[in-house]
């Protein structure tokens, strides 16, 4: 599947790469405005969470912080350039990194804990740590194209902290926060995120037959 991802002519790569990263930015643009953000200004349908949030603030400061740290390294780590020019600051960012998805991950379950939203929470926490340690491990062992792809679906993880969020302002959607819908929807964002970068891994192979 990597094989895809490395053979591809490489101005259509690195022009898939340019708009990939641009719509992931102006998607997470638009979810800090209008859901951290309004968070923060107290807007009426997130009082009641603005509460939550504000007793649970000595687990979600490190939570956040290392998750924005994992959420905006990523850009910076997957570009190939900056690789190639900067090897020993990718590779104490990579820990950094590791780092960060273990303390997001287990402050996550504890945020979780005694609430609706635990099973999947944990779910998601195993997800985001079981990639992120075979991203580790690959890149440990030099097996660079299995590093590459299992950095991608530990960063679909992460970003499953911007995608949960999107419809966030539709009170529909929101309203049902909290309840079993949260459980199953943070397991279903995280399939469904893994899934997507799996299909992109192998859509060479998908999509053009052996000759
Ligand atoms: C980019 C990575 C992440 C960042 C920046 C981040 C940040 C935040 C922030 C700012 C909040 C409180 C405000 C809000 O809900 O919007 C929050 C809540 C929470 N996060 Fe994360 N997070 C990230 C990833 C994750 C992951 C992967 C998990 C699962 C392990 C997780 C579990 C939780 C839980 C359980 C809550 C509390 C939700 C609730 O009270 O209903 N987060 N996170």
């Amino acid at each position: 599947m990597a094989s895809s991802t490395l053979l591809a002519p490489r101005s259509g790569r690195s022009r898939f790469k340019t708009v990939l990263w641009i719509s992931l930015g102006l998607t997470a643009l638009f979810v800090f405005v209008t859901s951290e953000v309004l968070l923060v200004t107290d807007y009426p349908m997130y009082h009641a969470y603005r509460l939550q949030v504000i007793a649970d603030r000595e687990l979600l400061i490190p939570h956040s912080l290392s998750g924005l740290i994992a959420l905006l390294a990523g850009p910076l780590q997957f570009s190939s350039r900056f690789r190639q020019h900067h090897l020993q600051i990718h590779r104490v960012l990579g820990r950094v990194y590791v780092i960060c998805v273990f303390v997001g991950a287990f402050t996550g379950i504890a945020l979780a804990a005694g609430r609706p939203g635990l099973p999947g929470t944990s779910m998601q926490a195993a997800a985001w740590i079981v990639c992120t340690v075979a991203a580790f491990l690959t890149a440990r062992n030099r097996q660079i194209i299995q590093h590459r792809q299992w950095m991608a679906r530990s960063y679909a993880v992460t970003f499953t902290f911007v995608s949960s969020r999107v419809l966030n302002l539709w009170p529909r959607y929101w309203s049902h926060l909290g309840d079993t819908f949260a459980a199953v929807g943070v397991i279903a964002f995280t399939l469904a995120s893994l899934l997507l970068v799996d299909l992109g891994l192998n859509w060479r192979e998908l999509t053009t037959r052996r000759a």
